[in-house]
């Protein structure tokens, strides 16, 4: 196991262990992205650097960018070939420089996402193209909601916990993308039943993904949440002994004009 930042809560490892159908998914996006030979495309919250170097290998010039340091350390290790680096997609200073920007599952930890496009667009040629899959309106509600109903029963207050990830409707989403300048020639919200890994998938997903939610909570009594969380989702949520998380999508194209 590599050193862990201490102060960046995502485990690289863990992602790439568990985890790695994050970017197992993203290569449909790549297909929406159509790259061509000798592009230049920057990777919005690169992970650990699967999706970009699916790109390299497409003779990409991809440079990809990650706000953990944890996950950009471990994309550097992986792929000493590729460019990466620590970046906030909120504070881009990128100009005119890419044909296109690419993200996968990464838009919905951004709760300020105007800023975030202003950058996108500015970062992006003339025509230059955005492609972005992340979670939409709706997504893991089942288990949002059972994390948040026990912890009131548990007898801790969570109103003062920001929820902590931005699900955007269609329609709310592509008009922002609008208001920044983009003209927007695709646009999906659909259900995407996801897999977990092992029969303590939600437990881990938990751990990895919604931590934030749990902040504050001793060790022990988190614990407890959790496996409550999981007893209450079993029926729904847990079938051939495989746990499957309720994600929903949205997936869209805009165009720089
Ligand atoms: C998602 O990919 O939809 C997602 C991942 C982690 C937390 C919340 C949503």
């Amino acid at each position: 196991m590599k050193s862990q930042i201490s102060n960046d809560p995502w485990n690289a490892d863990l992602y790439d262990g568990k985890h790695s159908f994050v970017s197992n998914f993203g290569d449909r996006l790549i297909d929406l992205l159509d790259p061509k030979e000798g592009e230049k495309i920057l990777d919005l919250g690169c992970g650990t650097g699967d999706l970009a170097k699916n790109l390299f290998d497409k003779k990409i010039e991809v440079i990809g960018i990650d706000k953990s340091e944890n996950m950009i350390n471990q994309a550097k290790t992986k792929y000493p070939e590729i460019e990466f680096f620590v970046e906030d997609a909120t504070e881009l200073s990128y100009h005119q420089e890419f044909d296109a920007v690419f993200s996968n599952a990464a838009l919905h930890w951004i709760k300020t996402p105007k800023k975030a496009l202003n950058c996108i667009y500015k970062s992006l040629k003339k025509d230059g193209r955005f492609i972005a899959e992340f979670g939409g309106k709706g997504n893991i509600k089942l288990i949002s909601n059972e994390i948040t109903q026990q912890i009131k029963e548990a007898g801790f207050e969570f109103n003062n916990k920001p929820f902590p990830w931005y699900f955007p409707s269609i329609g709310e989403y592509t008009s922002l993308m609008e208001e920044v300048g983009f003209k927007v020639t695709f646009s999906q919200l659909f259900n995407r039943p996801t897999a977990l890994e092992g029969k303590d998938g939600l437990k881990t997903w938990i751990e990895m993904f919604a931590s934030d939610m749990l902040e504050g909570i001793a060790f022990d009594k988190k614990e407890v949440i959790i496996s409550r969380v999981e007893d209450h989702l079993k029926k729904h949520l847990y079938h051939n002994e495989t746990w499957i998380a309720d994600y929903k999508r949205i997936r869209v194209v805009g165009i720089k004009e």
